[in-house]
């Protein structure tokens, strides 16, 4: 079990984080298409392995979250795609959820479904080279929901994922995303959130997974994208750490958050401010797929063959990133 606490703080450690690039196909095409690329599997590949080979994922980047296309596919080096990510010191990961459908019993709201075969699934994704591996359930907030039906299935989803993925001796990413959408308030997001996120290590708990061999990879509580009261990035870091701290067991190695919709510097701003304030022993970094990316697609989608520029704008961010997971951000150096 050490050994899985080990990857864990590898992933995390030294100003590192996660680089979340495990877009399903539907979603990278939405994506590609909003900066008029096609979106075909050598497109999908070439952006991703213009990150993958980046100088920023050396000093930056632990581990990088793959898509099931992605981790099967070749670079243009002839490596495999796990192969590059762990020759710049970065462990591969993989996304092994089969997506959030509709919740039976309460139609608004989600389950997230993919324990079926999943056994199977692990050992092929471990013969491949993946060391952690991902699995994302969503709550949706207003005043009736996240139901106690949701939090329950989805905790209990993500328990038994959690075991499997242990004992397939691989890190499971235990993600709860309390989702931005709506008018809620911060305080709102809060009580959803730390309510969502101690049923999940009950259940976590009662499958007996070991939380020293786990990584939680959670949301900041935020006020609700549509609502009118914005509140400062030193607020959203004392609400952030209150929830945590109230609701994440001390066994538990890191967290990193995903970004949810925020932009690239408010990702940065509120990781750094989370940090200057950690009173906690959680390592507290990044696990970001849009705040990570979003400058660098767009820069490369006017020219896909411009490598370089594309590396330099992807080094920046993750370096802002990595920056921010020490308290060491600062808008002037976002800036230069
Ligand atoms: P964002 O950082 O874009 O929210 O994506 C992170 C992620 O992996 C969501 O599951």
């Amino acid at each position: 079990m050490s050994e899985l606490n080990n990857i864990a703080l590898k992933i995390l450690s030294n100003g590192k984080g996660i680089l979340a690039a495990d877009e399903s196909t539907g979603t990278m095409t939405k994506r590609l298409k909003a900066v008029n690329v096609e979106s075909t599997q050598e497109n999908r590949l070439l952006f991703r392995e213009t990150l993958f080979s980046s100088e920023g994922m050396k000093k930056c980047i632990g581990g990088v979250i793959l898509y099931d296309e992605t981790i099967k596919q070749n670079s243009i080096s002839k490596k495999t795609i796990p192969e590059l990510i762990s020759s710049s010191g970065a462990v591969p990961g993989i996304k092994v959820d089969t997506g959030a459908k509709i919740l039976a019993s309460s139609p608004n709201e989600k389950i997230t479904e993919g324990l079926d075969g999943l056994r199977e699934r692990l050992k092929e994704y471990y013969k491949l080279g993946a060391r952690f591996t991902k699995w994302r359930a969503v709550y949706i907030i207003s005043n009736d929901y996240p139901s106690k039906l949701s939090i329950y299935a989805n905790a209990h989803a993500l328990a038994r994922y959690s075991a499997l993925v242990q004992e397939n001796g691989m890190v499971p990413i235990v993600e709860p995303e309390v989702l931005m959408d709506g008018e809620h308030s911060a305080e709102e997001c809060f009580n959803k959130t730390s309510e969502v996120i101690k049923k999940c290590y009950e259940e976590l708990i009662k499958h007996k997974v070991d939380l020293k061999g786990t990584i939680l990879k959670p949301n900041m509580i935020l006020p609700g994208s549509s609502s009118k009261n914005n509140i400062d990035s030193k607020k959203i870091a004392e609400l952030t750490l209150k929830c945590l701290k109230g609701s994440v067991p001390s066994e538990v190695p890191g967290i990193a958050f995903l970004s949810g919709g925020q932009s690239e510097q408010e990702a940065a701003k509120n990781l750094n401010s989370i940090n200057l304030i950690n009173d906690t022993n959680f390592i507290m970094t990044y696990s970001y797929g849009r705040a990570l990316q979003q400058s660098a697609l767009k820069f490369w989608s006017k020219d896909i063959k411009n490598i370089k520029g594309t590396q330099d704008t992807f080094n920046h961010r993750a370096k802002m990133c990595s920056l921010a997971s020490q308290g060491k951000w600062s808008e002037d150096i976002e800036k230069k």
